[in-house]
Order: C-alpha cells, then structure tokens, then sequence
C-alpha cells in the first residue's frame, strides 16, 4: 500500500501502471480487465472519461426494457439500468397485468425545489426581518443575470423567506429559498442563486446601519440546495374491480386480502417498510439512471419522504371500496431532461428518445410509475408464490455463468430447472453430473 501526490495530474496509462504495481500486483489479470472495459471509439471514450476524475475505465450496467406501459393513455417502452435479476422482468408483468385494466393514472402534485442559505446571526431578530425586507429586491436584482435564462423558460426563483430556526440551534436562521426549474434538475441552477443570496446578504449586511451600530452581522455558513423535496410530488395510481384480480371470486377476495394487509404492515413496521421501498426503488433508480438523473439525490430524497410522519413508512398505499381495488404510490422525485448528462451520454440520450423526448414532468410520471409497477410485482409474487421462484429462475443465467457454463449445459440446466426448483447447490449438482 502506498501514498501518492498529483495521482490526478498522471496520465491515463501512467494511472493504471500505478495502481496495478501498488494495489494490484497480486492481480495478473488487471491491466487486461481495465482495458477490456475501454471503448474502442476513442471520442466516446474520451467523452466517459471527462464525466469525472481520475478514470481507468467503464462500469457497465446492463441497459433493458420494460415494454407495454400505458400511462395516461400512452404507450411507453421504459429503459432501465438495473444488474439485479428479475426487476425488468417484474416490471414488464405489471405493465402487462394493468395494460387492460386502464393502465396506470398519474398527476403531478408539485414541482417545487428547495435551498437555503444558512448562517448565523446573533443580534435581535426584528432588526434582522427588517433588513430582510430591504434587502429581498437585492437578493432578486442581483440574481438576474443568472435566472434570466429560466425566467424564460417560465422557471426561476419562486419566493425567498426568512426563517427563525434559534429555537432548534443557537443564533441559527435561513433563506429558505423556492424555485422552479421547469425541464431541468436544476442543481446548478439552484445552487449558483444560492451562492449569489450570501454573498449580497453578506455585502448588504455590512453597509447597514443597525448592524453597524450594533456590530452584528449575518455570518453566512454554507449556501445549498435540499434533495428533501416533498413539494416535487407525482402520484401514480392503478384501479380495477376486486374481480378482475383472480380467476375466481375466492381467489381474488385472497389475494385483495393478503395484498392490502402486506401494504398495511410496510406501513406501521419500518424493517418490512424498508425492504418494500427498497423494491420500489429498483423500478425508481433503474430510470433514473437510464435517464441519467442523480439516483443518490433521489434516494436521499424519497427515504426522507417515506419518513416524514416521524416513522419509516410504505411509500405506497391501497385502498379497496365498492368493489374497486387502488393502489397508488406518492414520491417525491427532482429529475431533469434537459442539462447535466442529459444532453451527453449517448445511453442516456436514446433512453430519453425511447420515451419520446419527455419533459421533467413527464420523466416524473414515467419513473413514479416504474416504482409503482415494481412495487405491484412484487407484493404479488410475496403474497402468493413467495419471490424465490421467479427470482432464482432469472438468478439461474448468473449461476450458470459463475461455472463457466456452456451453451449445452446452459440449455440442459434451462429444461431441467422448468419443473425443478432452483437452488444454489442444485444447480452446482446438476453441472457435475453432467460433467463427470
Ligand atoms: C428485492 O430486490 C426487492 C424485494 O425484496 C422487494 C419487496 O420485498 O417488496 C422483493
């Protein structure tokens, strides 16, 4: 092991000549992997080592399809970057399930965004309202030069208060600041508004007169977005009657029984909640990353949404009246289709193409959706035949691959496996035997 200095300032190849002498001498393979993974296209390769520092080589994820989603009467193909088994498949048998039975409805709740410029001040709190409120114009005027471009895209900076938050820490207030960043994430957006409010907070403070007399002065602390987005909420929603979701009515009253009980349990107990949101969120991240959104933001996000009542809870719920089954998920999602690796990888590009070129809004409804689909699946599969079987099929390929499997023994394993269970330890039985 061994320390560096201007590890970043090497060159590619003199990057991995140091890390596979250092890190990976034990690693005869490694120079082979990390070049196995470069694009032979030299400007696209270029293009992914730019994304970020100090690249050696691509990650892939496998980019697939869940086919058959109708989502407010429209059609949609959705791509999904995922490496688990079994969740594009999940998700394209949800969409076949609800494709006649009027698909999936959804409604944008909001699409506001928040950041703050935190800082502390120590004097009196009326004095500082009062300068808030001379100094509010200042804080729109000299933002304008950024926000001018938002503006006409009918975004911008929707409102800018000052909050009190000296109960909960000494000397501590806000400017909880509101935007709308229309078709963009808007990171950048929002945090270039922030940084230009302290800084004009900062410069106004010291040419005000009872700030002077006083000698207090705001001290800005630090000037961020929030990914908590509550306010940036899509809804998506199935409904059928009860009888449509079995093959008799027996079957369906069980299934309607044993579903809404499971949602109710991800409800009130934050261990099976967790693992229930955490199904929801493979349908969520996969089209996010295939659409190149930030995941980690709306992660971060959702999970303080799913907890926002004081408890972790289930992110979606049910209801069953007069015979009608809904099943709805809210989430609070800030994604963007234009900016930021929107417009330069070219994956992403064709994901967003795939989904006919949709605004944020739609993007929202698209991936609320996916979660929701995902979600549907597997309650479905828990309730009734458990997830090891649908799971462990797909898991089957993985296993097969780990043994070097051939295409023979691919195919005798495949038949084999249709009236078999599969098992780990089963299938290393079955690729012996047929090996000796
Ligand atoms: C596995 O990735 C996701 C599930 O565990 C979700 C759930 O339990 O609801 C199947």
């Amino acid at each position: 092991m061994s320390k560096i200095s201007g590890f970043s300032k090497l060159t590619k190849l003199e990057k991995i000549d140091w890390l596979t002498e250092h890190y990976l001498s034990n690693y005869p393979k490694a120079k082979t992997i990390i070049k196995q993974y470069w694009n032979t296209d030299e400007a696209l390769q270029k293009l992914h080592d730019e994304f970020t520092e100090n690249t050696i080589s691509n990650y892939y994820l496998p980019l697939g399809v869940a086919p058959n989603f109708d989502i407010d009467g429209k059609l949609y193909a959705i791509p999904m970057a995922i490496e688990e088994s079994s969740v594009i498949a999940a998700a394209s048998k949800a969409s076949k399930f609800w494709l006649d039975k009027g698909g999936f409805k959804t409604e944008i709740l909001g699409t506001t965004k928040v950041g703050h410029v935190h800082f502390n001040y120590k004097g009196k709190t009326q004095v500082l309202k009062d300068f808030f409120e001379n100094v509010k114009p200042r804080l729109y005027a000299e933002t304008a030069s950024i926000t001018k471009n938002m503006d006409r895209r009918g975004g911008g900076i929707k409102d800018i208060e000052l909050i009190d938050k000296t109960e909960s820490l000494d000397n501590y207030y806000q400017l909880y600041c509101t935007f709308e960043t229309v078709d963009a994430m808007g990171a950048n957006f929002i945090n270039s508004c922030l940084e230009q409010f302290g800084q004009t907070l900062e410069t106004e403070a010291r040419a005000y007169q009872s700030f002077i007399s006083e000698e207090v002065f705001p001290e800005v602390i630090m000037c961020i977005l929030s990914n908590y987005v509550p306010e940036c909420l899509v809804r998506a929603e199935v409904s059928c009657p009860v009888s449509q979701l079995g093959d008799t009515d027996n079957e369906s009253e069980q299934f309607v029984r044993k579903f809404s009980q499971a949602i109710k349990i991800a409800q009130i107990e934050p261990y099976r909640a967790v693992t229930h949101n955490k199904g929801i969120m493979n349908g969520i991240d996969a089209v996010v990353l295939a659409t190149g959104n930030d995941f980690r933001a709306v992660e971060a996000g959702v999970h303080a949404f799913a907890a926002r009542e004081g408890h972790y809870s289930s992110l979606t719920h049910v209801k069953v009246e007069n015979g009608i089954f809904k099943f709805w998920i809210e989430v609070p999602l800030a994604l963007g289709t234009i900016g930021g690796l929107t417009s330069l990888h070219p994956l992403v590009k064709l994901s967003l193409a795939m989904l006919d070129h949709p605004s944020a809004m739609e993007l929202m409804r698209i991936t609320a959706v996916a979660g929701l689909a995902q979600n549907f699946a597997a309650v479905n599969s828990l309730v009734t035949t458990g997830i090891q079987k649908g799971h462990m099929k797909m898991h089957l390929m993985n296993i097969l691959n780990q043994f070097d499997a051939s295409e023979n023994e691919r195919t005798e394993a495949v038949e084999y496996f249709k009236t078999n269970t599969v098992t780990h330890s089963e299938v290393i039985n079955l690729l012996e035997k047929m090996r000796s």
